[in-house]
């Protein structure tokens, strides 16, 4: 299969390029194919031709997209609108990746595909915005919502589990204070990139939530990354009104999936084992 992936730099961008190795793949960074531009998007799917395109880029700076909302919706919303405009164009699938951020995380039960979605903050509009175009404008379409992402590539990228692992090992920590009222998905993206491998196969177009199975906080998620790499680093919790960010996040978006056919991602404490020896 020929797979253009956009995007191809970042963390789902590498993890992609990995899993589908075997395939005829097309990885595109910014440089090579920046995706805000139609005219750009239209030569390059109208000159390549690939048999599913995969859109792994996005502004995934929840905080700056506050402030930035232009870069956001370019980004997350009238970027993917030119993808499924040039895909639709010559009968090709395309994969749009979201997040469990288009939910407002009020409830206390893990939401599924049907459930609605009422974003809480600029990124997260800006990436319903982005769903709702691919949906309108591509029959053909694959929305994925994963959530909580990380990976080990690219080198000098950053993510939650690095972020938590640098205050211990590069900035000697003995203690670490970490949100414990909210709770969500962990996904490694290698666990991503293989159930999207698995979805393209399908046929089967609309909506999946493609995240780590199973749910806890960013305060769980940090002991249970201590606990995995022998640290002995001491978590305490602390409440979200006690660390304020610029973007409201949801209090509670754990992700489940109803959708058929079933693609059920990894429990997230196998993906945070995964991450560690990957490290090593
Ligand atoms: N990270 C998370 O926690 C998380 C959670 C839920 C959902 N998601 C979704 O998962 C997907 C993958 O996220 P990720 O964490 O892998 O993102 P990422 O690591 O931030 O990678 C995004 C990539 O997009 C590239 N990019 C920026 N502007 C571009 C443009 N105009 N044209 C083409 N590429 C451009 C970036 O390049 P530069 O680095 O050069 O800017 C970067 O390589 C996204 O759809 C994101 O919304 C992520």
């Amino acid at each position: 299969m020929k797979i253009l992936i956009t995007g191809a730099a970042g963390q789902l961008g590498c993890a992609l390029q990995s899993v589908l190795a075997e395939q005829d793949i097309l990885a595109y960074d910014r440089n090579e194919l920046d995706i805000t531009q139609f005219a750009q998007v239209r030569e390059a799917v109208t000159a390549l031709r690939p048999d599913v395109v995969i859109n792994a880029a996005a502004h995934t700076n929840v905080d700056a997209a506050e402030t930035d909302q232009h870069a956001a919706y370019q980004l997350n919303a009238v970027a993917p609108r030119n993808l499924a405009i040039a895909t639709s164009e010559h009968g090709i699938p395309l994969v749009q990746v979201s997040t469990d951020y288009v939910f407002d995380g009020l409830g206390a039960k893990p939401y599924h595909e049907f459930d609605a979605t009422n974003p809480l903050s600029v990124y997260g509009k800006s990436k319903l915005a982005g769903e709702q175009a691919v949906a309108a404008l591509n029959p053909r379409h694959y929305i994925a919502r994963t959530a909580w992402l990380y990976h080990t590539a690219p080198a000098g990228g950053k993510n939650f589990p690095k972020t938590m692992l640098a205050q211990v090992l590069e900035h000697n920590r003995a203690e670490v204070r970490v949100v414990s009222d909210q709770y969500g998905s962990p996904t490694y993206a290698p666990h991503l990139a293989q159930a999207i491998a698995q979805l393209i196969t399908t046929g089967a177009y609309g909506t999946y939530h493609l995240a780590g199975s199973g749910g806890t906080s960013w305060f769980s998620l940090t002991q249970k990354l201590y606990e995995l790499s022998g640290l002995k680093t001491r978590v305490l919790p602390v409440a979200t009104s006690e660390y304020p960010r610029p973007a409201v996040r949801p209090r509670f978006s754990v992700l489940t999936t109803i959708q058929e056919p079933q693609i059920v991602l990894p429990p997230w404490e196998d993906g945070l084992a995964e991450f560690i020896a990957a490290l090593k």
